[in-house]
C-alpha cells in the first residue's frame, strides 16, 4: 500500500524550508499532497489560485508531489482523500505552541490522524513566507529564500 502524507499551509509563498521539509518527507512517504488553504487569520498576499500555481510549477515533473487546495477543516479534507498523516516542519521553539495545538484539535477532531514534524536544515531555520515578503516589499533580493519563480513573482507584487 502506498504511503502518503498531506503537508497542509498558506504557503503565502512556498519557500525554500517548505520544499527542504518536501523533500525530506519523501525519504519515508511515497507521496506528499501539498495542500494549499487560506488561513483564517491572515491575509494572504497571493490568491490560492497563485499559490497553487507557483507549487505547481515547481513540481511540474515530479510524479511523487501533488498540489491540491481545500477550504474547511484539514481532517474533513483528509477524510475525503484518505490520508491520515500530516507533515508540518518545526523550526523555532517559537512554532512548537502553535503546532501543538493543532496538533491536538486535529487528534480529537480525528483519533487516527497522526501528524509528523520534520525540521528543515539549519540553513532554512529563520526562513518564513512573513519574513520573504517583507523582505520583498522593501525591494530586497529573496533570491536564496524561495525558488526562481516565485522571486519572479514576488518582484511583480512589489513592482521592482
Ligand atoms: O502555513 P500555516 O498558515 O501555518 O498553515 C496552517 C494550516 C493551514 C495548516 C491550518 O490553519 C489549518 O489546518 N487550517 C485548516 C482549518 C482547520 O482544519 N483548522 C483546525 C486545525 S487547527
Amino acid at each position: 500500500m502506498e504511503r502518503i502524507a498531506v503537508y497542509p499551509g498558506s504557503f503565502d509563498p512556498i519557500t525554500m524550508g517548505h520544499i527542504d521539509v518536501i523533500e525530506r518527507s519523501l525519504g519515508f512517504v511515497d507521496r506528499v499532497v501539498v495542500a494549499v488553504t487560506n488561513h483564517s487569520r491572515k491575509n494572504s498576499l497571493f490568491t490560492i489560485e497563485e499559490r497553487v500555481a507557483l507549487i505547481r510549477t515547481i513540481y511540474d515533473k515530479s510524479k511523487r508531489v501533488e498540489v491540491d487546495r481545500f477550504n474547511g477543516l484539514l481532517v474533513n479534507y483528509m477524510k475525503k482523500k484518505r490520508i491520515n498523516i500530516i507533515l508540518r516542519g518545526l523550526r523555532a521553539v517559537s512554532d512548537f505552541e502553535y503546532e501543538f495545538q493543532m496538533l491536538l484539535a486535529n487528534r480529537k477532531l480525528d483519533s487516527r490522524i497522526e501528524t509528523v514534524f520534520l525540521m528543515p536544515g539549519e540553513e532554512f531555520f529563520f526562513i518564513s513566507s512573513s519574513i520573504v515578503k517583507e523582505i520583498a516589499s522593501l525591494k530586497g533580493d529573496v533570491s536564496m529564500f524561495v525558488p526562481e519563480v516565485v522571486a519572479e513573482a514576488l518582484k511583480k507584487k512589489f513592482k521592482y
